[in-house]
Formats: C-alpha cells, structure tokens, sequence
C-alpha cells in the first residue's frame, strides 16, 4: 500500500476494501499540497461581489481545513472615516486619497503579519480601488515577502445584478447606518461613479500577474499564470460559483429499523414511521415554499434508507434523483451494525477516544468526519454550481454540509443535533445564510448522542409542532442564531 498513489488505490478492483486507505491517502495528501500560502487580491468596482465571493472562499477553505482570513480596507478606511459620502471617494479629492491610502497599507501590514504564521494559508485582500497602479503596489509589495499571489477580478455588466447588489448588501452596509435607504442607495451609486472613473481592468499589459478574471460571477472565467494546486483548487471553487437565487433542502431519510434497534451503520429499510415520513415529505416540502417552474433535483446516497425517504418525492413531482455514494453515511467499520453501548463496551479505548475528539477519530477500517469532509468536497462544488437541490442523506452528511453552509467549527459540527423527520432549508443571501426547519409530526426515536453518554436510541418527545412550522431561522458568516417563530 504504501508506494501506491491514492489514484492507484482508487482504481483497484476491490473499492470497499481500499475505500477507507483511499480517503486517508486523500487526506494526507490535500494536507501536504496545501503546504504554500497565497494572497488572494480581490479586484473591481464596488456592487460586483467582491465580499461575496471572498466571504465563499473563506467559508470554502476553512470547512477543509485550510487557515484563511479577509483583510477589508474598507474596514480599515472605516476606522478613521466611519460615514463618509461619496466626494471622499473622488480621485480628486486628497484627503480622501490619502486616507483611502493609509487603509491600504494598514490591510496589508496586518494581512502580512498574520501570515508569518506559516499555519495561516489563505489571504483574502477585499479592496475596491483597482488601478494599475495600485496593482504594482501590492504585487511589489508581496514578491518582497516572497508571497505568491493570485489577483480575482470581479466583472459585472448585468444591471440588475448590480441593482440588487447595492440595494441588498449596501444599505446594510455599517457606512449607511441608520440612513434612508433610498439615499444610501443614491450616495452609494454617487461612490461607485466615481470609482468608474479611474477603474482599469487587468489587461495585456499585466501578463506577469496570476489572475482570474471573473464576469458576472461564474459566467465567464478567464485564468492566467496559475501555478500550483492549492491555486487550482481555488480557480476551480471560483467557475463553479453563482449568484442565482435559489435553496438547498437538506433531509436525514426517515427512521430506520437500525435506528429503532440503536445500530448504526448498516443498509437497513425504513421503518414504518420512516415510509410514513417519505410519503409526508411532498407535502412538507410545499410547505416550505417550492420555488415556481424552477427545477429541483433530488440527491440520495447510494443506501435503501435515503432511496426510500425519496420515493414519495419521486412519484409525486417526477424530478431527476441522482444516487451518489459520496452521500452514504460515515464508515463505521467494524462498530458497524453495532449500537453505541456495544460499542463502549467492545471498544471503550475507541469509545473515549472518539468523545476526545470526533472531528478527526477515524473508526477502525471506517472514517472520520475530516475524511468525510474530504470525499464530499465534490459534492461541495456541485452543489455551487446546481440550482435548487433536495439532499437526502445520512446524520454525519447533514452535520457536514450544514457545517459547510453555516460555518460551524469542528470541534463542534460532529455534536450537532439532527433530529430524523425534519427538513431543513437553507437560502443563500447576500450576507449569510437564512435556515428553516420544517418538522414532520411523525414521531422518531432521537439518535442524538451526547457526549460521554452511550444513551440508546430513545424515543423523541412527541412531535408537538405542525407541520412546516419554522422552528429556527437563523444566518451564517458567524452571525447569532436568532430564533424566529411561527412564520410561514
Ligand atoms: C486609486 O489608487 C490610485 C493609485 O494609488 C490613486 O491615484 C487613485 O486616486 C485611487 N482612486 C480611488 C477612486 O480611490
Ligand atoms: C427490506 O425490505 C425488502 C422489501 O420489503 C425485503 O425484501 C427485505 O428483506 C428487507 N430487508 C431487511 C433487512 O429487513
Ligand atoms: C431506489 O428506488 C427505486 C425506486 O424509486 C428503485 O427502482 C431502485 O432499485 C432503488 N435503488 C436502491 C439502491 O435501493
């Protein structure tokens, strides 16, 4: 096994045997080839989703591990001006070039600082004036520290995509607090004019630069001078990108005969109450507001428990379900088919070491949530890239990806209680993601386990809620849940 390159251990015959080398050679391999750091230079008018996209490259990056942080001159510009109006954003206007200036050494100095730690990857520099100039300067300025780069432009000549840009993001924006929107909007189109006025897009002239060109986010991507993989990766996660509304549903499959026995693992059949939660599903689904004429995709993973959970959605809207193995649940290995008290009782050393740490425990001949983490980055990057995507996958998979959408830590995602018989409904917004929980009144047994605890299955209070009832609402990028009732 140990010459063999993770490709020549992904095509050998028997795939259930080397699965689980496979994903370890993944993970350590994707550890070493992240070994570089790289500044990331946003670049373009205000309004073309600059935060945006640098806000999905940090969320991206951390959820696998990779260190990174956004320097926002603006923020820094904030500090010493916090309500400026749009004749500080003149060229002509020199105090406000010079303090637009000392943002942009301030961002920089602090953005250097912070990757002297050589496990700080990923710079994240979200500024808005893009001049030539200003371009030399920063280049110089990393090829000093040694620092490789990658410039991201962000182009956009969709009107409407721009309107919705300044009226979603900007009238929230701390600079506009506690203004009329109307004319926040106003003086916030004033800035951008002026800006326009000396913008330069990155051109021939510029060929020295690693960059990407990105127009109306994820349309056209233009590449040039990428080098190596930690770079790819990105430019890759960058194509897939757009801003097209749309949500995510996210469902565990309905109760299984393994849950109502406490096992985990396994490829068992729903239980009575999971056929009956499969055939709720369509209405639930309704319920929580479908969106009109736009398709809608159905994922499953590859066992009997999800493929069920979806039949009744099947039949009743006929969309295309698509069986994905990267959705199956998380290997247990030899605990498989075991329940959580066998399982400390068999393997108590296994059992602590888990509660220790559950992100990186690895079961024997089975996986760990990291190594879960990695085979579903693919499904990370089509899920970017779809449109509307009802997901019916398996407890650790929902922690996952919801871990991913809400950036949740990892020491803590593992934890997170998944109740069965719930969907949930993620929406992008321009600063975060809204979250909608829709409960099934069809009672299941908790499989919820805390730590320190092998509490056996036990049977969840009864579903008191109705059905579509929003139990939470809350958004990502770090902000507070807030807990919202009774709407919808
Ligand atoms: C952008 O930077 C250049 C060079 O530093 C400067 O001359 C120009 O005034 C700046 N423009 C804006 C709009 O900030
Ligand atoms: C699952 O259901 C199918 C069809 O009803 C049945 O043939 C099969 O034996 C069941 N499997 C188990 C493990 O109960
Ligand atoms: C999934 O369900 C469909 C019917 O909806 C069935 O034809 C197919 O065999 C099932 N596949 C698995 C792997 O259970």
């Amino acid at each position: 096994m140990a010459n063999q390159s993770p490709l020549d251990v992904y095509l050998g015959n028997d795939w259930t045997r080397h699965k689980a080398d496979f994903w370890r050679a993944m993970a350590d391999h994707v550890s070493q080839a992240d070994a570089g750091q790289v500044v990331l230079v946003m670049v373009g008018l205000p309004a073309r989703g600059k935060s945006l996209i640098s806000g999905k490259v940090k969320r991206y990056l951390q959820w696998t591990s990779v260190k990174a942080e956004i320097f926002n001159v603006g923020k820094y510009r904030r500090e010493g001006t916090p309500h400026p109006d749009a004749k500080f954003f003149d060229a002509g206007n020199p105090e406000g070039e010079k303090a637009r200036r000392a943002a942009a050494e301030a961002a920089v100095a602090d953005m250097l600082k912070w990757l002297k730690d050589p496990a700080n990857k990923v710079a994240i520099l979200d500024a808005t004036n893009s001049t030539k100039s200003r371009r030399k300067w920063i280049y110089e300025k990393l090829e000093e520290a040694r620092m490789a780069h990658c410039f991201v432009e962000s182009k956009c000549d969709d009107e409407e995509l721009i309107m919705a840009n300044i009226l979603d993001v900007k009238t929230t924006s701390p600079d506009y607090v506690g203004q009329n929107p109307e004319e926040a909007a106003r003086d916030f189109r004033d800035r951008i004019k002026m800006y326009e006025k000396v913008y330069q897009t990155i051109d021939e002239s510029e060929k020295h630069l690693t960059y990407v060109k990105v127009t109306n986010i994820g349309h056209q991507v233009v590449i040039n001078r990428i080098q190596d993989y930690l770079q790819s990766r990105l430019v890759y996660f960058l194509t897939n990108l757009h801003i097209k509304p749309r949500s995510i549903w996210l469902s565990r499959h309905g109760e299984s005969e393994y849950n109502l026995e406490g096992k985990i693992g396994g490829d068992a059949n729903l239980s009575s109450r999971g056929f009956q939660y499969a055939k709720m599903l369509p209405e639930l689904l309704r319920r929580s507001g479908l969106p009109k004429d736009a398709p809608l995709t159905v994922w499953t993973s590859t066992l009997k428990r999800t493929n069920q959970t979806a039949e009744g959605i099947v039949e009743e809207f006929g969309w295309e379900k698509l069986q994905w193995k990267a959705l199956d649940e998380l290997d247990s290995g030899t605990c498989d088919g075991m329940t959580y008290a066998e399982i400390a009782d068999q393997y108590p050393e296994d059992f602590k070491a888990r509660d220790d740490d559950k992100y990186n425990y690895r079961y024997r001949g089975g996986e760990s949530y990291r190594d879960v983490v990695i085979r579903l980055e693919p499904i990370i990057m089509e899920l970017e890239r779809s449109e509307n995507v009802l997901i019916i996958t398996h407890q650790a998979i929902v922690r996952c990806i919801f871990a991913y959408f809400m950036q949740v830590d990892q020491a803590k995602s593992p934890w997170m209680e998944v109740p069965l018989h719930t969907l949930m409904k993620l929406t992008p917004r321009a600063y975060g993601v809204e979250v909608e929980k829709f409960k099934a009144n069809i009672s299941a047994v908790s499989t919820w386990r805390p730590k320190g605890s092998t509490a056996k299955h036990h049977e969840a209070g009864e579903a008191d809620t109705v059905v579509g009832e929003v139990v939470a609402n809350g958004h990502g990028n770090g902000k507070e849940e807030e807990q919202k009732n009774g709407t919808n």
